[in-house]
């Protein structure tokens, strides 16, 4: 009997060892080999399988025809928005997130609305009946064209593609399908990187779309290899707290699109909303509280107004607690040591508590005179007027620095009815003021902006 032969291959990047080590030389990860049944690499030799495939020759760019990329509208704004414009056929779209986080409900939610297309979802984690619970919950209407498979087999899968001929198909999940070219279990990286290799072929040849739906490891990537990310035409990426109304689709790769557009979602009842109007979703108009300011924002190329809440008490412990959700901790300390060093505020002795409204998390460090605005409301206990948004980084000498797209960012907080907006002076200089019908106040210290909120 022939002998098995097995490797150990690191769950991170892919590479292969003959003997199990705990540190891999590539990634540099630690405990991530792990022991997997060599693939019979026979068929892979070049030729031997292909030798019937007439042989590719170099063309002339310029000679080759430019053909514009076919894209089918998904009837979600927010989807095609993220892809886009829309799922390219041939293309092969990677959807990962969390558990719970809505992938198959998204993936589902397309597949019905796509009423003209005949699309395949194929599962191998939920069984038909739960599969049709979720439809009767997210979908009112009629559909003809929407087949189930419950099936793990790729082999089989493979099979009922080429029977059904579907226009699209989704796969749920990348890491519950496994080939019978390999013995290794399913999920690991041989199986992986086998299934979506063979299903790419078919998406290539047949000029048909497939979501893949992926797994998230616990340190928030893809769960399976890098190689997976390389094999497929887009990544996206779900985030945001299961436990929050809003989630985002980030494309993480994408290539027929920017990987700057972000797509917004709202976790209801019945399904997934797309949201088009995120900042008047994010601002809450009663809320006159102290401690709350509003920030202009930029999401990739997307603006939008988020509300930055804070809360200031005097500690009661020794040590006063710095506490931030949807911010970086770190640089909220920044922007506190730069408050009490530059403007002269005692916060040093006291508990501060930071908030991004509506479960997001900001990057973006022109929230960071938001930021500082709100802290110094609480502190004070007055609030700021009410039709006030701020734009700006603050820098470690104190210096409002000037942030990128400030015209989007001034466009829509005067689209959302905001009467003055604080902004870098340098980024003034180079706007033409006529435009807007918002007041803008160019500030380079951040005294100016107290001065004029708090006089
Ligand atoms: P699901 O799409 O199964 O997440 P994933 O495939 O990413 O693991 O479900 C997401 C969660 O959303 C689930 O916990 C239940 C909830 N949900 C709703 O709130 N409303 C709905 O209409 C549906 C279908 C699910
Ligand atoms: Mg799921």
């Amino acid at each position: 009997m022939a002998k098995i032969k097995t490797v150990y291959v690191c769950q991170n990047c892919g590479h292969q060892v003959p003997k199990w080590t705990g540190k891999c030389e590539e990634c540099e990860e630690w405990n991530t080999f792990e022991e997997e049944m060599l693939e019979d690499n026979k068929a892979r030799v070049p030729g031997s399988e292909n030798q019937k495939k007439v042989a590719s020759k170099p063309y002339l760019i310029k000679y080759i025809p430019f053909k514009e990329e076919i894209r089918i509208d998904t009837l979600n704004s927010e989807f095609n928005r993220v892809l886009g414009g829309g799922l390219v056929l041939g293309s092969l779209t990677l959807l990962g997130g969390e558990p719970g986080i809505g992938k198959s409900t998204l993936a589902l939610q397309i597949a019905l609305c796509l009423q003209k297309l005949k699309v395949l979802y194929i599962s191998g984690e939920e069984s038909l009946q739960q599969i049709k619970l979720r439809a009767e919950r997210i979908y009112k209407g009629e559909n003809n064209n929407c087949y189930l498979l419950s099936e793990t087999r790729l082999e089989y899968i493979l099979k009922q593609i080429d029977a059904l001929r579907p226009d699209m198909i989704v796969i749920d999940s990348i890491q519950t399908i496994s080939s019978n070219k390999s013995e290794s279990i399913p999920g690991s990286i041989t199986q992986i990187r086998i299934c979506a290799v063979d299903i790419l072929t078919y998406a290539k040849e047949n000029n048909v779309p497939v979501i893949l739906i992926g797994h998230i490891n616990k340190d928030g990537h893809l769960a399976g290899p890098k190689v997976l990310e390389h094999i497929v035409d887009t990544v996206l990426q779900f985030e945001g707290d299961g436990n929050h109304l809003y989630r985002i689709v980030r494309a993480a790769k994408n290539r027929f699109g920017s990987i700057s557009e972000i797509g917004v979602f709202e976790m209801k009842q019945n399904g997934l909303h797309p949201v088009g109007n995120l900042s008047e979703s994010l601002i809450s108009s009663e809320n006159t509280n102290s401690g709350v300011a509003v920030s202009a924002n930029m999401e990739g190329i997307r603006p939008f107004l988020i509300e930055v809440q804070s809360l200031v008490s005097t500690a009661a412990y020794g040590t006063p607690q710095r506490n931030a959700t949807g911010f970086n901790i770190k640089r909220l300390n920044m922007i506190l040591a730069v408050l009490e060093k530059r403007a002269g505020f005692k916060l040093s002795g006291k508990d501060v508590f930071l908030n991004i409204a509506g479960g997001l998390r900001v990057e973006d460090t022109a929230t960071d005179l938001a930021i500082a605005c709100a802290i110094l409301s609480s502190d004070i206990n007055i609030s700021l007027p009410k039709q006030v948004v701020c734009s700006g980084e603050i820098g470690l000498s104190g210096e409002i620095r000037p942030v990128i797209r400030i015209e989007q960012r001034i466009s829509e907080a005067e689209k959302l009815g905001f009467k003055k907006i604080y902004i870098s002076s340098y980024n003034y200089r180079n706007l033409s003021k006529k435009k807007y019908k918002i007041d803008l106040f160019p500030v380079t210290k951040i005294e100016e902006v107290f001065k004029d909120i708090f006089k």
